[in-house]
């Protein structure tokens, strides 16, 4: 799991007036609207004596008060109020939480969970479609029990649709025509690559799309990835008839992701001289659909060992069709070395004592270096440049 990501913390909708609890990269979060509606996201741990700010309410005045003793926080993460000191005291500057940029988008909550400033950050998804009224976009979230790289795998190999997902394969039953085809590269970015390719589906008889395509034939789809949470997917069904989902992934830890599916189509029918996409009832049907086809994966994915992806490449027999899967693994790889990578071991080893808690860094960092709580420990960087290659560079020479 890698700080320095967006990270998709709660849908729009789903954020009330009550602060809530989020959990994300092992570490927990309170996420609430301040005064002008605006949301904030902040480490959980009341730097006091470690309430959890989630469990207390927001005020008036903006911020989040913390159940055990009232100190309230600002969306900037500083200690505006210490009850016990009365109403005018002045309040130390250590009294702060990380405090997370935010941005609302697509209907979701993103935290940049990571301490990069403005300028350098890996972005939000694109999506080309968000402001196109030809298409219309939904959103749900679910969990699923497996590692988030695990799944974004299973969503950038196309060679599983024909066994795995009755609605876009035969179940291996073409054994003399099936093969995986050319996968042509889409969408390749500084923070991801992906792909688009042309494959033999069955006809939708039963899917709620079934009008948009009745019979067997050439179908195209692909996927791609932003960073290591983000990934789009696109189906053409015809060539005019397309669903595009984009899925914004929160590792909880790493047995549990949190899957943001934002759903676009584009999809249109006439029905009482109406255009039906305008018709809420085919968001439901879709996200039916697209719960039906994520059963699917879960019940094959969920039993997939290791959990983790095994740290040898040696340790798995990749053939062509999973090229991207393996780009995937190499922007990973790269991530690590820029030292965004936690340190596991480590902090389940600590968190095994019970006696102390972490939290992700925030860009608050980089400006003071005066925190109550530690930052989380990280794998060390290994670019060039970095402390750990000069040593390298040191220990070689020294031979
Ligand atoms: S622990 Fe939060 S106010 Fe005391
Ligand atoms: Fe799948």
């Amino acid at each position: 799991m890698f700080i320095n990501f967006w990270y998709p913390v709660i849908r729009s909708q789903d954020l009330g007036a009550t602060p809530q609890r989020v959990r994300i990269l092992a570490h927990d979060f309170v996420v609430f609207r301040d005064a002008a509606g605006k949301p904030a996201v902040l480490s959980d741990t009341c730097v006091h004596r470690g309430g959890s700010l989630s469990g207390g309410k927001c005020k008036e005045d903006g911020t989040v008060q913390c159940p055990y003793h009232g100190w309230r926080f600002d969306r900037d993460g500083h200690c505006t109020r210490i009850p016990s000191l009365g109403i005018q005291a002045r309040i130390p500057s250590r009294a702060r939480v990380d405090a997370y940029p935010v941005e609302e988008r697509y209907g979701i909550v993103h935290a940049f969970l990571g301490d990069l400033p403005e300028a350098e950050r890996p972005p939000i998804m694109p999506i080309f479609e968000a402001n196109d009224p030809n298409w219309r976009s939904h959103v749900i979230s679910f969990e699923v029990p497996f590692h988030y790289e695990r799944s974004i795998e299973n969503g950038l190999d196309p060679a599983h649709n024909e066994y795995v997902h009755t609605t876009h394969g035969f179940q291996g039953e073409r054994e003399s025509e099936y093969k995986v085809n050319e996968l042509v590269p889409e969408q390749n970015n500084p923070w991801g690559y992906g792909f688009m390719h042309t494959y033999d589906a069955p006809p939708l008889t039963k899917s709620v799309l079934r009008f948009s395509r009745r019979k067997a034939g050439k179908m195209q789809a692909g996927s791609g990835t932003y960073g290591p949470n983000q990934m789009w997917t696109y189906i053409h069904i015809t060539e005019t008839k397309a669903m595009h989902q984009y899925l914004f992934e929160a590792p909880i830890d790493e047995t549990t992701t949190r899957v943001f599916l934002v759903s676009f189509r584009n999809i249109v029918f006439f029905k009482s001289g109406l255009r039906a996409k305008l018709n809420p009832w085919l968001d439901r049907k879709i996200t039916e659909r697209n719960l039906f086809v994520a059963g699917q994966d879960i019940t094959v994915v969920s039993r997939v060992q290791p959990k983790l992806t095994p740290s040898s490449k040696a340790r798995e027999l990749m053939m062509p069709a999973d090229k991207v899967i393996s780009q995937y693994r190499e922007k990973l790889d790269e991530f690590e070395r820029k030292g965004w990578r936690i340190d596991m071991t480590r902090l389940k080893q600590d968190m095994a004592r019970g006696d102390v808690i972490y939290a992700i860094p925030s860009p608050g960092r980089r400006e003071s270096k005066s925190w109550v709580l530690e930052s989380v420990p990280l794998l060390p960087a290994s670019g060039p440049g970095s402390a750990s290659e000069t040593g390298k560079v040191t220990q070689l020479a020294s031979v």
